[in-house]
């Protein structure tokens, strides 16, 4: 199969591999599309291996099923966040993942979108039900809305019954965070972002959801309640802010498996998810892909088409 592969000094190539073989627990899925991360880049080879192959997340059709798996069928359309999958990443035209990882397609994406969201639907999710504890009627920062996590805790927490004030990343990331249905959205780069956070809740925020560090974080912090707020970030926000007092501070990490997958596909349909996509690459182009990342002020994600 083709796969992109980056080697020990980080160049990246396209070159035919072996298609990985299935365990009993696990299933074989012809990719149709996969995410690209800001992650993805600085992946390498681990112990004797010659090559990585990166990619975190994607979409396809399952083509083999191992002999213990019941939940699919030869043919289901499927999508799967896997985190340094033991067998190579999604960044090629087949990967083998164990099933625990797998969910069909929610109803409400194609291929192509949902694809885009298993690794950041899941942290989005995660961080907004988990982390944060999301609840009804609470006025809640997410700051770094225009991103590829960001785009979609903004709308989970929209589900969940918050007000929320989307930081976003320049012009066009505002823009986007406004049609993503944002209660109040402010540039968390070049606008007053102390005075759009007391304007949003004069009394104070209840939580602040982050997907970028540094002093502006610092500052939707300083507009959180006295009493009671909550920070949550997943770990690679950097630099990871330091702990306040007063403010109860959770890192974490998306974490795959069947009911994380069923909760992530039930808010998706609930939520009627929009998924915004950057820019998508051929498998050919990843080089092309990774750069785009590596240059950041994505909105939304850059996903490789591979079928
Ligand atoms: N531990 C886990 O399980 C896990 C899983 C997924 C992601 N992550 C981490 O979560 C973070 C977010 O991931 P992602 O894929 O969503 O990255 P991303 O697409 O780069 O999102 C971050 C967003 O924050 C924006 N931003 C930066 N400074 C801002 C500011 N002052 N005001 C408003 N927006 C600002 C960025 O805009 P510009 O690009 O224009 O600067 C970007 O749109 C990363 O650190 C990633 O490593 C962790």
């Amino acid at each position: 199969m083709r796969a992109v592969t980056i080697d020990r000094r980080g160049r990246v190539s396209i070159r035919e591999v072996p298609v990985p073989s299935v365990g009993r627990r696990e299933v074989r899925i012809a990719v149709d599309t996969a995410g690209v991360g800001s992650w993805d880049p600085s992946m390498r080879p681990e112990g004797r291996e010659r090559f990585a192959v990166p990619g975190t997340d994607g979409s396809g059709v399952v083509v083999e099923l191992g002999s213990r798996i019941r939940r699919f069928r030869v043919g289901d359309r499927v999508y799967s966040y896997s985190y340094q999958n033991r067998k190579g990443g999604f960044h090629a035209e087949f990967v083998v993942v164990d099933a625990k990882k797998v969910a069909r397609l929610p109803r409400t994406l194609d291929a192509k979108r949902a694809g885009a969201i298993a690794t950041t639907g899941l942290t989005a999710l995660q961080g907004v039900d988990d982390a944060l504890r999301v609840r009804k009627g609470e006025n809640v920062i997410v700051h770094g809305a225009s991103g590829g996590v960001g785009s979609l805790a903004l709308q989970f927490a929209k589900l969940r019954g918050a007000r929320v004030l989307a930081t976003a990343s320049g012009r066009d990331g505002v823009a986007l965070v406004k049609r993503l249905k944002a209660d109040a959205a402010v540039d968390g780069k070049r606008s007053d972002l102390a005075e759009a956070a007391r304007r949003f809740a004069p009394e104070g925020v209840d939580a602040v959801l982050a997907f970028a560090g540094g002093k502006p974080l610092s500052v939707c912090l300083d507009a959180l309640k006295k009493r009671g707020g909550r920070l949550a970030y997943p770990n690679g926000v950097e630099p990871a802010p330091r702990k306040r007092r007063g403010v109860k501070t959770t890192a974490y990490d998306g974490t795959p498996g069947v009911e994380e997958l069923a909760r992530l596909n039930r808010a998706v349909e609930a939520a009627k998810l929009k998924v915004p996509i950057a820019k998508s690459h051929p498998l050919g182009s990843a080089a092309a892909a990774y750069k785009r990342v590596g240059k950041g002020h994505v909105l939304g994600k850059v996903v490789l088409k591979i079928r």
